[in-house]
């Protein structure tokens, strides 16, 4: 396993797609340390992008609105010891993101199409000069449909919903039972949309990680993809 020397031209795209809390972020986090590739948490955009309107008293459903507030915004994601940092407009707003107002609305900001396609523009920006692990629902079909390497990663909602609650660590009030309606309701939302629903892309490697560690599902994708690199040689 010869990861040193590895130069510029040999670095691939690996997309990491799948449902809310299959653990993607974590083990996209780990994978690009491993390789020393950038980390980009798509989800975070939108997240972002949630927040700020809610702040702004903005509806989903205003979509022309949304659009025209999204077009001067400036986002920027930071790597940070502890996950990722995300800027917007000259503000950090890594702490608020994952609250459960956010979680629970940023579905319906991620369906309208302008702002999705805003935010895909950025992001195939970013991986651009390859060397990125991007987690997300449609990296593999959509953001960059011919990275080198594509994951997707499920958990049942039973499991995913016990790894956010454990997460939250009572910073939050809210049962496991809601939770798992919340995800379950996330997934349908996520799935059904029209505009780049979250798909398996034809190419992707489907990684059932119910009953997996975090470092396991790693090994596994650190593995495959050495073993694409050492292929193209
Ligand atoms: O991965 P996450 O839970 O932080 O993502 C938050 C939401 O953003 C998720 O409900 C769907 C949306 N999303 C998306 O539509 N497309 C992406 N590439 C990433 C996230």
């Amino acid at each position: 396993m010869v990861m040193q020397g590895t130069g510029e031209k040999d670095r691939i795209n690996i997309a990491i797609d799948g449902p809310a809390g299959a653990g993607k972020s974590t083990v996209a986090r780990k994978v690009a340390n491993r390789l020393h590739y950038i980390y980009v948490d798509t989800g975070a955009m939108y997240r972002a992008v949630t927040w700020f309107m809610l702040n702004e008293g903005i509806s989903s459903e205003n979509s022309e609105k949304v659009l025209q507030m999204a077009q001067n915004m400036v986002i920027e994601l930071k790597p940070h010891e502890n996950g990722q940092m995300v800027w917007l407009n000259g503000e950090d707003v890594t702490p608020y993101i994952r609250s459960h107002q956010v979680s629970s609305e940023v579905s319906r900001y991620a369906q309208i199409e302008g702002l999705r396609t805003q935010l895909v523009h950025l992001q195939r920006q970013m991986a651009e000069r390859k060397g990125v692990v991007m987690d997300g629902r449609d990296i593999g079909t959509t953001v960059l449909p011919d990275a080198e390497v594509k994951i997707f990663m499920t958990a049942s909602v039973k499991e995913r919903a016990l790894r956010r609650f454990n997460e939250l660590n009572g910073a939050e009030e809210i049962t496991l039972e809601q939770l798992e309606i919340d995800i379950a309701k996330r997934d349908r939302l996520d799935q059904e949309r029209e505009v780049s629903p979250l798909k398996c892309a034809e190419d992707a490697i489907v990684l059932d990680t119910t009953d997996m560690g975090i470092d396991q599902v790693v090994e596994v994708i650190v593995s495959h993809c050495i073993s694409h690199m050492d292929g193209e040689k």
